[in-house]
């Protein structure tokens, strides 16, 4: 019998709570080069949105001695998120933190996965400008296929209100396109 041995470790690795990380070239870019650049530039504390099997070992992996918070809107998933972890969608992020808490972000695979209406979103990207400190960043990863890009990011008014911040590492682009066939994307907005 053939064996898929990835598949299996991965199936058994979640029912064990083992480090079971995605291998694939969005994860290349955002853990390899996105995260050592945030960190780098003096990010000490940091909001991840949206957490699931493959992000468990986050905290622990490239988090540590970092006051990293985690929010997610399913109850289900609180295993996975962080020692702070917030049950709430981020629309609701004012609710939970004060002003100018966080200096990064990082909003990944969340928008067009269940942040997908107009103002829901406007709400969520507003609020995360509101609870970041000026400098800070929020870097939103979507996948640039129709059926992932309900909306216009472009044309969002929570949005608009940011400057665009330009990754030296990164080709000096401030959106980057993995070379993935879902066209998954980056964006770096800076808090002005
Ligand atoms: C595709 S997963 C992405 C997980 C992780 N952020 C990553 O880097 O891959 C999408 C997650 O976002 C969560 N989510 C969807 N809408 C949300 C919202 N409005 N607020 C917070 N979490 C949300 C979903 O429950 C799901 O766990």
């Amino acid at each position: 019998m053939l064996v898929d041995w990835r598949f299996a470790r991965r199936v058994i690795g979640k029912r064990l709570g083992w480090t079971v990380p995605i291998e694939n070239e969005d994860r290349r870019v955002l853990e390899t080069i996105i995260f050592p650049y945030c960190l780098g530039r003096g990010a000490r504390s940091v909001l991840f949105v949206g957490c699931d099997w493959y992000t468990r070992h986050y905290q622990r992996h490239f988090f540590e001695g970092i006051d990293f918070w985690t929010i997610e809107v399913d109850p289900r998933k609180r295993k996975y998120g962080a020692r702070q972890h917030l049950v709430a969608p981020l629309e609701e992020l004012e609710r939970h933190v004060p002003e100018e808490r966080f200096d990064l972000i990082l909003c990944n695979g969340v928008y067009g996965w269940g942040l997908d209406g107009r103002e829901q979103c406007e709400a969520a990207f507003r609020q995360c400008r509101s609870r970041l400190r000026p400098g800070g960043l929020l870097v939103i990863g979507w996948d640039d296929v129709p059926e992932h890009d309900p909306l216009d990011l472009d044309e969002l008014t929570s949005l608009r209100a940011f400057d665009r911040h330009a990754v030296p590492v990164l080709d000096h682009q401030w959106r980057y396109v993995t070379d993935t066939p879902y066209r998954h994307t980056y964006d770096f907005y800076e808090k002005r």
